[in-house]
């Protein structure tokens, strides 16, 4: 199943790692639950059922009362990410640490080439960086951060040659990585020719930078003024902007972190008349915090819950980006961790617009929607692996080697205890930054055990990853879930009629018209 070579795993961390039963417990899928035993051989689902006939020496985990789901995908992190005069907290080791320890067993992080840069050297150095500490699987995405023909021709080669099927374009952060509206469409099309997926980031970054101006201008220079620089309106005139482009290049899309009821209700209107799907994934940080902590009195607080787009001050945001979750407006839930450190965070003491951007979210966003989704009633389990793994794994073609259990599935597994209960804390999480902004809540459900390729990394409360263990994985172009749906051959272009006869005398034929 696995597309990667496999890396040699050392001697003592294998024998009766190899073979696992976990019995008793319910199994759950995005399409229904079973109740039924699972047993993993070398890495692999082999059996599912009751009465297996297991060999001897096998380790058994009785999950009675307990979940059995797909590992979950965080579609989106920044593991030692360089941005704004910083480098986040996290590293690849530290960050898929703490994504196993919170039941995610991939993560899918994004390739940011600097203006200029060869997108294929940046690719190299994520590999270099990644590899050797990644304690689950990980694929890349890459950012098209600037646009020439050659970024065109390694485009072609990252889809080609190194398994990526994504790339990110940006509509905000004006003079580092924003394309324009000509740029991001000829991205779109170039991604459609490869049957690849284009993301965007949206925000309208030249709205944020004169609205910046205008705020400093005025003396307000704390994180508060973040949000004021990019309101709602700012997000959703991009998402329709994007929208717009996409389906005039006729092309899927997938828009990231989105954040506000207006930029939702904008993918809503787009989703029902475009026929190239979009989808939308929201963050971790939307439903589980506010924008009430912007105007918090003390800056390190404030500051760290700075990232982009922002959190916003109507209350009624989470409950409304949950049940958009829900309803299938919204497809997907991420976390966008990048954490920066107090120091970091430091470096817009004075000016809002330095001050690095981004927040925590991969170990706590299973739990986080867990609480404030299962618990509350408005999704179920299976919607909850819709929107964790299974749909992730859908739309980036790792499906079903990822995001499902069945046989032949890899076992990435997570046996989750709808009864326990924590306080999330930074004094205890596993995360390397020294915040949370999901301090103080309380979450009833979070994960036992964490099978990792059959290894149980996550057990019972301690964590036991392998830096290193986990493997690149390729992720093909042509998604059958994106682009099954054959891509219609005509756009709005393609449509316009080639074919009038017009008479050449200069004379105007108005009938023609008629
Ligand atoms: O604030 C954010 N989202 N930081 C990470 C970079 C990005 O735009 O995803
Ligand atoms: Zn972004
Ligand atoms: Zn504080
Ligand atoms: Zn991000």
């Amino acid at each position: 199943m696995t597309n990667a070579p496999v890396k040699k795993v050392p001697i003592h961390l294998q024998s009766s790692q190899n073979r696992l039963l976990i019995k008793n417990g319910r199994v759950v899928n995005d399409d229904g639950m079973e109740e039924a035993d699972v047993y993993i051989e070398d890495g692999i689902i082999k059996q599912m059922g009751r009465n297996l006939i297991i060999p001897g020496g096998t380790r058994v985990i009785d999950a009675t009362g307990k979940l059995v789901m797909p590992g979950g995908i965080d579609p989106h992190t920044h593991f030692e990410l360089e941005m704004m005069g910083g480098k986040t907290a996290d590293d690849f080791y530290k960050g898929t640490r703490a994504a196993v320890a919170g039941g995610t067993t991939t993560v899918m992080d994004f390739v940011l080439p600097q203006k200029g840069q060869s997108l294929l050297e940046a690719y190299s150095n994520w590999r270099s960086r990644a590899d050797s500490k990644v304690c689950c699987d990980y694929a890349l995405h890459v950012g098209v951060t600037w646009w020439s023909p050659s970024v065109k021709k390694e485009m072609e080669q990252l889809v080609n040659e190194h398994g990526v099927n994504s790339f990110k374009m940006f509509m905000a952060y004006k003079d580092a990585w924003m394309l324009d509206d000509y740029q991001l469409m000829v991205a779109m099309e170039t991604c459609l020719e490869l049957r690849a997926l284009p993301q965007v980031h949206a925000e309208n970054g030249s709205i944020i930078s004169r609205n910046t101006e205008k705020l400093l201008a005025a003396g307000v220079t704390g994180p508060e003024g973040h949000q004021l620089s990019r309101d709602e309106e700012v997000e959703a005139e991009a998402v329709t902007r994007a929208c717009v482009i996409a389906n005039q290049a006729n092309s899927p899309l997938y828009i990231v972190h989105m954040m506000s009821k207006s930029a939702v209700q904008a993918l809503r209107i787009a989703r029902t008349k475009q026929r190239p799907p979009v989808y939308g994934e929201t963050l971790a940080a939307t439903i589980g915090t506010d924008g009430s902590h912007y105007k918090n009195a003390c800056f390190r607080h404030a500051a760290a819950h700075v990232l982009s787009p922002p959190l916003r001050p109507d209350p009624s945001t989470p409950e409304a980006i949950l049940q958009a979750l829900a309803d299938d407006d919204l497809q997907l839930i991420g976390s966008d961790n990048c954490t920066f450190s107090e120091k970091e965070k430091e470096l817009g003491k004075n000016n809002f617009s330095k001050i690095p951007n981004g927040v925590n979210g991969v170990e706590d966003r299973m739990s986080v929607l867990w609480q404030k989704g299962v618990n509350s009633g408005i999704m179920d389990p299976c919607r909850f692996v819709a929107v964790t793994s299974a749909n992730a794994a859908r739309i980036f073609n790792l499906w079903p080697q990822k995001g499902r259990l069945a046989v032949n599935s890899d076992a990435d597994i997570v046996v989750w205890d709808p009864r326990l209960e924590r306080t999330i804390t930074a004094a205890n999480h596993k995360q390397a930054v020294d915040f949370n902004i999901f301090e103080g809540l309380r979450v009833v459900g979070s994960p036992q055990y964490v099978v990792v390729n059959g290894r149980v990394c996550f057990d019972d409360g301690e964590l036991r990853v392998v830096e290193g263990l986990g493997k690149y994985l390729k992720t093909e172009a042509n998604s059958p879930f994106v682009y099954g749906g054959e891509v219609p051959s005509r756009s709005p272009v393609n449509e316009a009629p080639h074919d009038i006869e017009r008479s050449t005398n200069g004379t105007p034929t108005h009938g023609d018209l008629l």
